[in-house]
């Protein structure tokens, strides 16, 4: 294995529109290699998944894009997803804050409320993906949150004391990075410990689909990602778009 995919060089910018438009742009000039942590202090086009914007006040929390090049199948990608959120969920474990559940498919909350979010952006040439963005915001500091669809919290609200967003950075970079040469040697399985601390896994809980509410249990999530839902005694499959969490 080539040692350069999982050393890491950094950079910082006090501000940016969005980590991850970063990246691709230096990616697409060239000037930027993979196995690289872009951070900003402020991100004023922040990107969330499904298109959404992400706020995130200025100097108060962590905006990472990690680029790396793990040169997988596109079909394997949500296990970067697992990979992410898995590191994401012992990093938080080792700082003592209970109650870290992912939501699928790679949110993180701490007792129902959002602490971290993530999006993944691949380049992907011939079925492999040649570059994977992994954009990850961590509420670290803020105190009040108010445009997110679900409650978030922070680890100064979990903590009760302000966290240094250096030593969270290094902390988390160190954890993923320790996953990362897992992954990348093919030694670990994530889906155990993924589906442990799922979100609602195996409990009855509000969903909606196009057909409408229901009362739905979460039984697994496929190799692509999707999320299987018994919906009145059937196994459905949902993709990201195609699914809502009511509670
Ligand atoms: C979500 O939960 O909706 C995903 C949020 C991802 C936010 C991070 S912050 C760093 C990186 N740059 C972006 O523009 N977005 C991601």
């Amino acid at each position: 294995m080539d040692s350069s995919e999982f050393q890491f060089q950094f950079i910082h910018l006090n501000s940016v529109s969005s980590t991850n438009i970063y990246a691709f742009e230096h990616l697409r000039q060239k000037s930027i290699r993979g196995a690289t942590v872009i951070t900003a202090s402020f991100q004023d086009n922040g990107k969330g998944q499904a298109g959404k914007d992400w706020e995130s006040e200025r100097n108060k929390n962590l905006n990472i894009s990690i680029i790396v090049s793990p040169k997988i199948n596109v079909e394997h990608q949500f296990k970067l997803s697992q990979l992410v959120a898995i590191s994401l969920k012992k990093w938080l474990d080792t700082l003592a804050v209970e109650g870290v559940k992912i939501k699928w498919p790679n949110d993180i909350l701490v007792n129902g409320k959002k602490v971290a979010g993530v999006l993944i952006e691949n380049s992907v040439l011939k079925q492999q993906i040649t570059h994977s963005v992994i954009g990850i915001g961590v509420n670290v500091n803020q105190d009040v949150f108010e445009k997110f669809d679900r409650p978030a919290t922070s680890l100064k609200l979990e903590l009760k004391r302000n966290y240094d967003l250096k030593k969270a950075l290094t902390e988390f970079i160190k954890l993923f990075q320790s996953y990362y040469v897992l992954f990348l040697k093919g030694d670990v399985n994530f889906q155990q410990d993924y589906l442990k601390h799922l979100f609602g896994y195996g409990v009855p809980q509000q969903f909606q689909d196009a057909e409408g509410k229901f009362l739905g249990v979460i039984l697994g999530v496929l190799p692509s990602g999707k999320l299987q839902v018994n919906r009145n005694g059937k196994l459905k499959s949902y993709g990201l778009k195609e699914l809502k969490f009511l509670d």
